[in-house]
């Protein structure tokens, strides 16, 4: 049986780690997955969840299974973090997932059940990691323009005119914030503008929030989403707490469904039912910590702090950067590498010259020239930058 296996496709982000542990210069560069590292490299355990997980050491009094979509206070903690405090519980349905990707799973695994033939629309260009799983389970996909190559700014025209093509019953995915990979964020009025077409269209909205908290802060990145759950009748939000929480390897998510107050109950049995064939029941000591920090107020106060560092920090480098670059080049050309949001910014290299970058740098980013902005430091902006000019970027 197994001789009729293919070898598969590696994922291009993932592709990086390996290449990057095998590279021996000690002066390499890792701007690669989207992980978060403080100047000194560490991607750290965050104060709050340390802390969480000693109390929960001490009270802790069985390990015996959680609710097949996990517990349902640690829907309320992601529902409140995301769609604000005063969300209405009435309409949502919820289940913990193994990470964001296991979320992201989860709901094309609920559209292809609820409607075999919809067409998921992508952001051109989204996360990998978007049309595999949706090639996967052999589902239709379409594309919308989102990104200006030329400004590095988000195509809003392009984006108007290809959602208005949208047929009734297909999803859109969208980015809450920190677009992965270019780092360019629709604002406000745009958010209103694509609920509106995308209501006009009788479309559904569904929402990869990964980065909730990285960007302008954990309400203002939350705000699109929150528009669009109180606009539209029926919105899928895959959320992942590896981020902003620091838990990346716990695989802690969650997939929420807002519809009707009726419907609510039949969805939230759906996404019980699709838990139980692709794993059971979902990780809980993620989404324990998770919902420990957001409902004790001095954990809570101290996770806000310790996020807004991080958030501070990547503004900061992104700062630094486009200085250095000004400086260099005598132009604002860079000034986008201010003016993105996240972890990631996409730079406008060719693939050969992230390729030089590489070789001839160690510097290390996805080929589409995807950096992110968190694996740099102060000594190595000026490096990046001075390898940028060099490379004739
Ligand atoms: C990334 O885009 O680098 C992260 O979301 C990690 C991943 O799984 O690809």
């Amino acid at each position: 049986m197994f001789e009729a296996l293919k070898p598969q496709p590696q994922d291009k982000i993932l592709q990086l780690i390996g290449m990057y542990r095998d590279d021996p210069r000690a002066d390499k560069i890792d701007l690669g997955v989207g992980v978060y590292k403080d100047a000194t490299g560490l991607t750290p355990v965050m104060r709050a969840v340390k802390a969480a997980e000693k109390k929960l050491w001490e009270q802790e009094k069985t390990k015996t299974y959680t609710g097949l979509a996990g517990e349902p206070d640690y829907h309320a903690a992601m529902a409140s973090l995301i769609l604000g405090p005063t969300y209405d519980a009435s309409r949502l349905a919820a289940a913990a997932t193994p990470g964001g990707t296991g979320a992201i799973r989860q709901a094309m695994e609920l559209i292809r059940l609820a409607s075999p033939n919809a067409t998921v629309w992508l952001s051109n260009p989204t996360w990998p990691n978007h049309p595999s799983i949706i090639t996967y389970l052999g589902m239709k996909s379409a594309e919308y323009r989102y990104f200006d190559a030329e400004t590095r700014a988000v195509d809003f025209e392009g984006m108007r005119a290809d959602l208005g093509r949208v047929a009734a019953g297909d999803v859109v995915l969208l980015h809450g914030c920190c677009h992965n990979p270019t780092g360019a964020n629709l604002n406000l009025t745009q958010w209103a503008e694509v609920a509106d077409i995308l209501t006009a269209r009788g479309a559904i909205p569904m929402i990869d929030l990964a980065y909730q908290g990285f960007g302008d802060g954990l309400d203002a990145d939350a705000a699109g989403t929150r528009l669009i759950a109180a606009r539209m009748p029926e919105v899928l939000i895959a959320a992942s707490c590896s981020k902003n929480f620091g838990i990346y390897r716990e695989r802690t998510g969650i997939l929420m469904a807002l519809s009707s107050p009726a419907q609510k109950v039949v969805t939230q049995g759906t996404l019980a039912f699709l838990n139980r064939q692709n794993y059971s029941f979902p990780p809980d000591h993620g989404a324990r910590l998770v919902t420990m920090i957001v409902n004790d107020p001095a954990l809570r106060a101290d996770w806000q702090a310790e996020l807004e560092e991080v958030r501070l920090n990547m503004l900061s480098l992104r700062e630094q950067l486009a200085a250095e670059l000004r400086r260099l080049t005598g132009s604002d050309r860079f000034g986008f590498i201010a003016q993105h949001r996240g972890m990631f910014s996409r730079l406008g290299a060719t693939p050969e010259q992230v390729e030089r970058l590489r070789t001839e740098h160690g510097i290390y980013m996805v080929g589409d020239s995807r950096l992110n902005i968190a694996g740099l430091n102060a000594t190595t902006v000026p490096i990046l930058a001075a390898a940028i000019v060099k490379t004739g970027i």
